[in-house]
């Protein structure tokens, strides 16, 4: 049985587009805590943040991925800032293996910069809140993640291989107890 696998990663690296083809490779179900959380709510993200903040958006997060663990034959996408919470980045080892898929700086900002569907970007600067949130993460996904796969000149079926590659090459060096 494959284990399940979870996507961290900024805004736009492409989570959610490689996660579904990661699961259709592996035959598992593909999850997004961001689409849980508006499912749950009944309205956008940037409407939760607007109408109640970002501790209550982070709260009902924790819980979404909290409520996962257990849950087999995943590969969940989750959204950029979880792995800011100590207590997320333990639920997510305790899913499955953790790729944090990653791409250069540029290519981040022109996908994110193609809609309005992120709240902590909808500033007078946009680009100055990119580039200090994206510094500060770097160091938490690095320490997050069991591997980091750059999905710069990937397709999404190309980044979701690579990322099973080294989901195996990582396992089993986990299992032989050279990890
Ligand atoms: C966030 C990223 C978003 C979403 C929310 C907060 C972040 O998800 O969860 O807007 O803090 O980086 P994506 O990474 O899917 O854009």
């Amino acid at each position: 049985m494959l284990p399940n696998f979870v996507l961290v990663g900024f805004m736009g690296s492409g989570k959610s587009s490689v996660g579904r083809h990661l699961a259709a490779l592996v035959g598992h179900r593909f999850l997004d805590t961001d689409e849980l959380i508006v499912d749950e709510k009944g309205c956008p993200i940037t409407r939760i943040f607007a109408d109640e903040g970002e501790a209550a958006f982070r709260a009902i997060e924790a819980r979404v991925l909290r409520d996962l663990v257990g849950v087999c034959g995943i590969v969940l996408a989750t959204g950029g800032g979880i792995v800011l919470d100590p207590f997320n980045r333990e639920r997510m080892r305790e899913i499955g293996i953790v790729a944090w898929l990653d791409a250069d700086a540029e290519v981040l900002y022109e996908r994110v910069s193609r809609n309005r569907k992120r709240p902590l970007l909808q500033t007078e600067d946009p680009r100055a809140a990119f580039d200090s949130l994206l510094a500060a993460r770097q160091e938490v996904y690095t320490e997050a993640s069991d591997f980091r796969v750059d999905s710069t000149g990937l397709t999404h079926e190309m980044a979701a291989k690579r990322i099973f590659e080294q989901a195996m090459r990582f396992k089993r060096a986990q299992d032989s107890g050279c990890g």
